[in-house]
């Protein structure tokens, strides 16, 4: 039985250079873990609480002093010397001693790192991969790896908000293999820099997640210019390399209208948008095309593209199990975009993933705009069988860290990757 014998934590820099946190986690056996947790940017505003000192002195007020203190603190103090026989009773006790419904009395940032540093611990002291008792706490026994889903053009809150969609992303729909995929998406991401030079005359300028942030005049030239790199680098777009967007339409939504490359559009006319886009792209999955409030309006956006394309949500759900739960009902969405520090804990995360898996929806596992070296996501993706992982480019080392930990894991597994129709 894992008993927790101590908690260290402190604060380290992510890939924006801002605080978060690092937590390492010894149990009673020996067996020692560590994790740190990413922060977003572009964030949904029914995210559990992310806890930062608040001093404009230091980092601007981002400092994570607090949450550390947190973990050092009363954390270890509830934890230690308990045993906890499993992810959710460890999960539960932190719960408890926070005692709010958005984690802001302790932080997310602070429950999260404890969460996946006890997990770590816990594989480590069973001797089994991280990604095999993933699967475990998540109840999941398939045997698959995630499509990947790649940041090639960034726009939005990850780049100077030149073009206000945030994400076009590359699906190497053909690539059996994790190995075979991004050898695909390395060379259409380098026709696309060739591209990015000739066309609007500058370097390889890169957003927060690494994607190539050109001055677009419009969106639409985005979609087109992926669909150009694509071609050149030799594949035939939607049967080789299909799109997905991530739209992250929360952040152009203003009183009921959505503020799009210059115009004002309706939630009507957003949808009819959308679906043009399907039509004329090879586009296979669709994120936060309506905001997160437009909760009126996502089952008619459902309805239009639901056939053809993933209906993900992501700030729209927040990986929060009431939200998702009212998204099923209402059938607002086909698939969940899952990041664990939505919601600050493994065990939450993992009810979101059953919840959304029992309505039929697809699931992609989603990194955060500001990352760590840590490469548990990969790990995740494969564990709770995401149908997509969602992690950035493929030049950053906080990127590659967990397309490096997918290559490990599909060399010692030889697992396929998961199969379903661009
Ligand atoms: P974030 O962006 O990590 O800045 O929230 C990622 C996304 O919107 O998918
Ligand atoms: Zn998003």
């Amino acid at each position: 039985m894992p008993i927790i014998d101590k908690l260290q934590s402190m604060e380290i820099l992510d890939s924006r250079g801002r605080p978060t946190i690092w937590a390492r986690c010894t149990l009673a056996d020996g067996a020692c873990a560590d994790a740190s947790v990413p922060s977003g940017a572009s964030t949904g505003s029914a995210e559990a609480l992310e806890l930062r000192d608040g001093d404009r002195n230091r980092y601007r007020g981002l400092g994570c002093t607090r949450a550390v203190a947190n973990v050092i603190g009363p954390i270890q103090e509830r934890l230690r010397g308990r045993d906890f026989p499993d992810q959710q009773s460890l999960d539960r006790a932190m719960l408890e001693l926070d005692g709010t419904a958005n984690k802001s009395n302790l932080g997310a940032n602070a429950l999260l790192a404890v969460s996946i540093a006890f997990a770590r611990a816990c594989a480590a002291s069973r001797h089994v991969p991280l990604y095999s008792h993933l699967a475990d706490i998540a109840g999941h026994d398939g045997r698959t790896l995630p499509r990947l889903t790649v940041n090639l053009f960034s726009g939005g809150k990850h780049a100077g908000g030149q073009v206000c969609i945030q994400d076009v992303l590359l699906v190497p729909a053909s690539a059996g293999t994790i190995n075979q995929g991004l050898a695909m998406v390395w060379a259409v991401y380098q026709s696309a820099a060739e591209l990015c030079l000739r066309k609007y005359n500058t370097r390889a300028l890169k957003a927060d997640e690494g994607g190539l942030a050109p001055p677009f005049a419009s969106t639409e030239d985005m979609l087109k210019d992926a669909v150009e790199a694509i071609s050149a680098a030799g594949y035939q777009p939607g049967r080789d390399i299909a799109l997905a967007v991530d739209v992250a339409s929360s952040h152009f939504y203003e009183n009921g209208d959505y503020h799009f490359d210059g115009q004002r559009l309706s939630s009507g006319r957003m949808i009819d948008l959308i679906a043009r886009w399907i039509e004329q792209y090879p586009l296979v999955s669709v994120e936060d095309a309506l905001s997160e409030e437009d909760w009126a309006n996502w089952p008619a956006l459902r309805q239009a593209i639901g056939q053809k394309a993933m209906v993900l949500g992501d700030d729209f759900l927040c990986t929060n199990p009431a939200r998702i739960r009212r998204a099923i009902d209402s059938r607002s969405a086909n698939a969940l975009l899952l990041k664990v520090n939505q919601i600050g804990t493994l065990s939450e995360a993992a009810e979101a993933l059953r919840l959304a898996r029992s309505a039929g929806w697809r699931i992609t596992i989603s990194a955060r705009s500001g990352e760590t070296e840590d490469n548990w996501l990969a790990d995740l993706s494969v564990g709770w069988g995401g149908d997509q992982i969602k992690v950035g480019s493929i030049n950053q080392s906080e990127r590659l860290a967990k397309y490096n930990r997918l290559l490990q894991i599909e060399s010692q597994t030889h697992w396929p990757v998961v199969n379903w129709p661009a």
